[in-house]
Protein backbone atom coordinates (compact mmCIF):
# COMPACT_ATOMS: atom_id res chain seq x y z
CA UNK A 1 0.00 0.00 0.00
CA UNK A 2 0.96 3.90 -0.77
CA UNK A 3 1.89 5.27 2.60
CA UNK A 4 0.78 8.83 2.23
CA UNK A 5 0.03 10.16 5.66
CA UNK A 6 2.64 9.99 8.39
CA UNK A 7 0.59 8.46 10.74
CA UNK A 8 -0.29 5.48 8.11
CA UNK A 9 3.34 4.56 8.95
CA UNK A 10 3.31 2.13 12.23
CA UNK A 11 7.18 3.70 12.91
CA UNK A 12 5.91 7.29 13.32
CA UNK A 13 3.93 5.69 16.40
CA UNK A 14 6.47 3.00 17.21
CA UNK A 15 9.00 6.36 17.57
CA UNK A 16 6.51 7.73 20.06
CA UNK A 17 6.80 4.87 22.16
CA UNK A 18 10.41 4.43 22.09
CA UNK A 19 10.26 8.10 23.41
CA UNK A 20 8.04 7.55 25.96
CA UNK A 21 6.05 10.24 24.88
CA UNK A 22 2.13 8.10 24.49
CA UNK A 23 0.65 10.79 26.65
CA UNK A 24 -2.45 8.61 25.48
CA UNK A 25 -1.58 6.15 27.45
CA UNK A 26 -3.96 5.53 31.03
CA UNK A 27 -1.52 3.00 32.76
CA UNK A 28 -4.83 1.07 33.29
CA UNK A 29 -8.17 -0.10 32.05
CA UNK A 30 -10.59 2.80 31.03
CA UNK A 31 -12.70 3.33 34.34
CA UNK A 32 -15.88 3.71 31.91
CA UNK A 33 -15.21 0.58 29.87
CA UNK A 34 -14.58 -1.18 32.84
CA UNK A 35 -18.08 0.15 34.41
CA UNK A 36 -19.55 -1.08 31.34
CA UNK A 37 -17.93 -4.59 31.07
CA UNK A 38 -20.05 -6.60 33.63
CA UNK A 39 -23.67 -5.42 32.20
CA UNK A 40 -22.63 -6.78 28.53
CA UNK A 41 -22.95 -10.83 27.45
CA UNK A 42 -19.07 -11.69 26.86
CA UNK A 43 -18.78 -12.43 23.03
CA UNK A 44 -16.21 -11.83 20.22
CA UNK A 45 -14.76 -8.75 20.73
CA UNK A 46 -11.97 -6.75 19.17
CA UNK A 47 -9.86 -3.44 20.08
CA UNK A 48 -8.65 -1.86 16.90
CA UNK A 49 -5.43 0.51 17.60
CA UNK A 50 -5.20 -0.96 21.20
CA UNK A 51 -2.03 0.57 21.90
CA UNK A 52 -0.63 -1.49 25.43
CA UNK A 53 -3.90 -2.62 25.67
CA UNK A 54 -4.70 -2.19 29.54
CA UNK A 55 -8.59 -2.67 28.01
CA UNK A 56 -8.02 -6.05 26.17
CA UNK A 57 -6.62 -7.77 29.17
CA UNK A 58 -9.83 -6.30 31.55
CA UNK A 59 -11.93 -7.69 29.44
CA UNK A 60 -10.84 -11.07 28.98
CA UNK A 61 -10.59 -11.30 32.36
CA UNK A 62 -14.20 -10.90 32.51
CA UNK A 63 -14.98 -13.45 30.10
CA UNK A 64 -14.59 -12.17 26.85
CA UNK A 65 -12.99 -13.17 23.61
CA UNK A 66 -10.51 -10.35 22.96
CA UNK A 67 -8.72 -9.92 19.50
CA UNK A 68 -6.52 -6.51 20.43
CA UNK A 69 -4.72 -5.13 17.35
CA UNK A 70 -2.34 -2.59 16.45
CA UNK A 71 0.84 -2.36 13.85
CA UNK A 72 3.29 -0.57 17.05
CA UNK A 73 5.84 -2.79 18.00
CA UNK A 74 6.00 -1.45 20.94
CA UNK A 75 2.58 -1.48 22.15
CA UNK A 76 2.25 -5.30 21.24
CA UNK A 77 5.14 -6.10 23.09
CA UNK A 78 3.85 -4.72 25.94
CA UNK A 79 0.47 -6.46 25.81
CA UNK A 80 2.07 -9.16 25.20
CA UNK A 81 3.64 -9.55 28.57
CA UNK A 82 0.65 -7.97 30.36
CA UNK A 83 -1.16 -10.67 28.80
CA UNK A 84 1.66 -13.30 30.05
CA UNK A 85 1.69 -11.65 33.49
CA UNK A 86 -2.30 -11.77 34.05
CA UNK A 87 -2.26 -15.02 32.41
CA UNK A 88 -4.81 -14.26 30.17
CA UNK A 89 -5.41 -15.72 25.67
CA UNK A 90 -6.12 -13.00 23.89
CA UNK A 91 -5.57 -12.88 20.27
CA UNK A 92 -2.41 -10.23 20.08
CA UNK A 93 -2.60 -9.26 15.93
CA UNK A 94 0.00 -6.90 15.40
CA UNK A 95 -1.21 -5.36 11.89
CA UNK A 96 -2.53 -2.19 10.11
CA UNK A 97 -6.66 -2.31 11.31
CA UNK A 98 -7.21 -1.63 7.02
CA UNK A 99 -6.02 -5.14 6.83
CA UNK A 100 -8.90 -6.73 8.79
CA UNK A 101 -10.56 -7.50 5.69
CA UNK A 102 -11.31 -10.02 4.53
CA UNK A 103 -10.19 -12.42 7.27
CA UNK A 104 -12.36 -11.05 9.64
CA UNK A 105 -15.71 -10.19 7.90
CA UNK A 106 -17.99 -10.30 10.36
CA UNK A 107 -16.31 -11.53 13.20
CA UNK A 108 -17.04 -9.61 16.14
CA UNK A 109 -19.71 -8.63 18.16
CA UNK A 110 -18.02 -5.73 20.00
CA UNK A 111 -15.86 -3.29 18.69
CA UNK A 112 -13.89 -0.74 21.03
CA UNK A 113 -12.69 2.64 19.49
CA UNK A 114 -10.84 4.68 21.94
CA UNK A 115 -8.58 7.43 20.16
CA UNK A 116 -8.14 5.45 17.50
CA UNK A 117 -10.14 7.33 15.05
CA UNK A 118 -8.39 10.36 16.22
CA UNK A 119 -5.02 8.51 15.36
CA UNK A 120 -5.78 8.05 11.91
CA UNK A 121 -6.23 10.60 9.06
CA UNK A 122 -9.75 12.81 8.85
CA UNK A 123 -9.34 11.64 5.05
CA UNK A 124 -9.64 8.16 5.76
CA UNK A 125 -12.81 7.86 8.08
CA UNK A 126 -14.92 6.79 5.79
CA UNK A 127 -13.12 3.94 5.15
CA UNK A 128 -12.70 3.36 8.48
CA UNK A 129 -16.45 3.35 8.85
CA UNK A 130 -16.42 0.67 6.15
CA UNK A 131 -13.68 -1.63 8.12
CA UNK A 132 -15.79 -1.61 11.19
CA UNK A 133 -19.19 -2.49 9.74
CA UNK A 134 -17.30 -4.96 7.57
CA UNK A 135 -16.01 -6.85 10.85
CA UNK A 136 -18.58 -6.85 13.11
CA UNK A 137 -21.49 -9.51 13.24
CA UNK A 138 -24.95 -7.89 11.99
CA UNK A 139 -26.60 -7.02 15.41
CA UNK A 140 -22.88 -5.90 16.68
CA UNK A 141 -21.85 -2.84 18.58
CA UNK A 142 -19.26 -0.15 17.81
CA UNK A 143 -19.00 1.19 21.25
CA UNK A 144 -16.28 4.14 20.88
CA UNK A 145 -15.46 7.31 23.14
CA UNK A 146 -15.33 10.19 20.11
CA UNK A 147 -12.45 12.25 20.82
CA UNK A 148 -11.45 15.17 21.17
CA UNK A 149 -14.32 16.87 19.87
CA UNK A 150 -12.95 20.36 20.75
CA UNK A 151 -10.63 20.19 18.10
CA UNK A 152 -11.24 20.79 14.74
CA UNK A 153 -10.90 18.37 12.14
CA UNK A 154 -8.77 20.45 9.48
CA UNK A 155 -6.14 21.16 12.53
CA UNK A 156 -3.09 19.28 12.49
CA UNK A 157 -2.73 16.35 14.33
CA UNK A 158 -2.43 13.50 15.56
CA UNK A 159 -5.39 13.21 17.51
CA UNK A 160 -7.37 14.90 15.05
CA UNK A 161 -10.41 16.49 15.83
CA UNK A 162 -13.85 15.38 15.19
CA UNK A 163 -17.48 16.85 15.97
CA UNK A 164 -20.51 14.40 16.83
CA UNK A 165 -21.85 15.72 13.45
CA UNK A 166 -19.41 14.14 11.78
CA UNK A 167 -19.39 11.05 14.14
CA UNK A 168 -23.34 10.35 12.95
CA UNK A 169 -23.10 11.31 9.96
CA UNK A 170 -20.25 8.75 9.30
CA UNK A 171 -22.51 6.25 10.89
CA UNK A 172 -25.77 7.31 9.46
CA UNK A 173 -26.46 4.39 7.33
CA UNK A 174 -26.64 0.83 8.56
CA UNK A 175 -26.31 1.69 11.50
CA UNK A 176 -28.39 3.00 14.57
CA UNK A 177 -27.56 4.56 17.92
CA UNK A 178 -28.06 2.40 20.97
CA UNK A 179 -26.71 4.77 23.60
CA UNK A 180 -25.33 8.21 24.00
CA UNK A 181 -23.82 10.19 27.10
CA UNK A 182 -20.97 12.46 28.29
CA UNK A 183 -19.52 9.65 30.73
CA UNK A 184 -19.67 10.69 34.67
CA UNK A 185 -16.31 7.99 34.39
CA UNK A 186 -14.58 10.15 31.97
CA UNK A 187 -11.13 10.74 32.58
CA UNK A 188 -10.53 14.09 34.16
CA UNK A 189 -8.87 15.91 31.10
CA UNK A 190 -11.39 14.52 28.82
CA UNK A 191 -14.21 15.72 30.55
CA UNK A 192 -16.72 16.75 28.24
CA UNK A 193 -13.93 16.61 25.20
CA UNK A 194 -15.40 12.91 24.72
CA UNK A 195 -18.57 11.32 24.18
CA UNK A 196 -19.72 7.82 24.65
CA UNK A 197 -21.62 7.08 21.30
CA UNK A 198 -22.75 3.04 20.92
CA UNK A 199 -23.39 2.38 17.19
CA UNK A 200 -25.25 -0.83 16.41
CA UNK A 201 -24.63 -2.03 13.13
CA UNK A 202 -28.27 -3.11 11.28
C1 LIG B 1 -3.49 7.37 20.31
S1 LIG B 1 -2.94 5.72 20.42
C2 LIG B 1 -4.20 4.97 21.39
C3 LIG B 1 -3.85 3.62 21.96
C4 LIG B 1 -4.95 3.00 22.83
N1 LIG B 1 -6.22 2.95 22.15
C5 LIG B 1 -5.09 3.75 24.12
O1 LIG B 1 -6.10 4.45 24.29
O2 LIG B 1 -4.16 3.66 24.94
C6 LIG B 1 -3.27 5.12 18.80
C7 LIG B 1 -2.81 3.69 18.62
O3 LIG B 1 -3.31 3.22 17.38
C8 LIG B 1 -2.28 2.57 16.69
N2 LIG B 1 -2.61 2.76 15.27
C9 LIG B 1 -2.75 3.93 14.59
N3 LIG B 1 -3.11 3.70 13.32
C10 LIG B 1 -3.19 2.35 13.19
C11 LIG B 1 -3.49 1.48 12.10
N4 LIG B 1 -3.80 1.97 10.89
N5 LIG B 1 -3.47 0.16 12.31
C12 LIG B 1 -3.14 -0.36 13.53
N6 LIG B 1 -2.85 0.41 14.61
C13 LIG B 1 -2.88 1.76 14.43
C14 LIG B 1 -0.99 3.22 17.14
O4 LIG B 1 0.12 2.37 16.98
C15 LIG B 1 -1.30 3.52 18.59
O5 LIG B 1 -0.93 2.46 19.43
Amino acid sequence: MKLTFKEDNSQFWEDIYLEDDAGWDLGGPTPIFESMADSMSPGELCIIGCGKGYDAIMFAQKGFDVTAVDFASSAINALEELANENDVNIQIVQKDIFSLTPEHINTFDYIIEQTCFCAINPSRRKGYEQLVRKILKPGGKLIGLWFPLDKHPDEEGPPFGTTLKEVKSLFDNGWKIVKEEFPDLSIEPRKGREKLIIFKKN
